[in-house]
């Protein structure tokens, strides 16, 4: 029997070129093949979670437009309930220009467009679909006050409810308290504390002070270097395999869809961990975020 995992977030369309290096401002620089591939932290994680073995209900909001459809006819192809999948007629789908460097690293600029305006009322018409779920899963590419609303009626459900905090943003204690985990990669960490996050030692500070808000687990991942976790009491730096990096887009993404998927199957949070790092180093190796994501047989045997 899969678990339910709920996925409430973005839906972009990628847009991405890699060079040898991002350009600084006003240079203009030559670089690789153009490609565009579906994408956005909410649709990443989804779709990760869906390859990795959940069955995956996604809240999100496309454009009446073209790459709305496209989004739409992924997420249907990846086995995933769209049911919750609404249409704004104002906004265009969300798109997200990515530059990538050869050394794998990106930089991102979205464009939200109709994530924007998922709605406290459009996560009402999902009540059931949250009633149902074993995990929720959230980021921050959508309103911040649909984000409290749906970790609001999730949390009052008793659900475990798993954050990932990007793009960054400081957060209110009021949201932190409810949620069961939080994901921050490094930068959203020090966004989150001040704290610059470099090593094992200001990892376990960054953890210490986002889990005195309020949550008991804090996984701070650490690109190639794995995910520091903070469980309660007990501090663990879990390393990741050393792998070629193509392309890191979406890579925390997948992270979370596989923490989401192990927990939601009764593992530990360290066990959860291990797990997701090795799904995250799969995904690293390829270019693109979906088309990165690792199904459940190719983490199992690596
Ligand atoms: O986390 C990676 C994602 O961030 C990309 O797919 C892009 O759409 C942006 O949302
Ligand atoms: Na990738």
């Amino acid at each position: 029997q899969r678990k339910k995992i709920v996925v409430i977030g973005s839906s972009n369309t990628d847009m991405t070129v890699k060079a040898q290096r991002l350009p600084i401002p006003g240079e203009t620089i030559l670089g690789g093949t153009f490609i565009m591939n579906p994408g956005g932290k909410g649709a990443n994680q989804a779709i990760a979670a869906a390859r990795l073995g959940a069955d995956v209900t996604f809240i999100s909001k496309i454009g009446n437009d073209l790459f709305g459809i496209q989004a739409l006819e992924t997420y249907k192809s990846e086995m995933i309930k769209t049911e919750y999948i609404f249409t704004d007629n104002q906004n265009p789908s969300g798109v997200a220009l990515i530059s990538i460097d050869s050394f794998g690293e990106n930089c991102i600029i979205v464009a939200a467009g109709a994530n924007m305006s998922l709605s406290p009322q459009d996560i009402n018409k999902a009540f059931n679909s949250i009633k149902e779920a074993d995990v929720i899963l959230i980021q921050l590419e959508i309103p911040l006050d649909t984000v409290e609303y749906a970790v609001d009626m999730a949390y009052g459900l008793g659900k475990k409810v798993i954050l990932k905090p990007a793009p960054a943003r400081p957060l209110s204690v009021k949201l932190i308290k409810k949620l069961y985990a939080i994901v921050p990669n490094r930068v959203e960490a020090e966004i989150l504390t001040g704290i610059k996050v470099s090593d094992e030692k200001s990892a376990h500070k960054a953890a210490q002070i986002i889990s005195r808000k309020g949550v008991g687990n804090v996984v701070v991942t650490m690109g190639k270097n794995g995910a520091f976790v903070k469980e309660g009491d007990a501090c663990r730096w879990l390393l990741a395999k050393d792998v070629e990096t193509v392309d890191t887009t979406g890579s925390g993404d997948v992270f979370c869809g596989a923490l989401s998927v192990y927990l939601s199957e009764g593992y530990s949070l360290m066990e959860s961990v291990a797990f997701a790092n090795t799904a995250a180093a799969i995904a690293v190796t390829r270019i693109g975020a979906q088309s990165a994501i690792p199904f459940r047989y190719e983490v199992d045997i690596t």
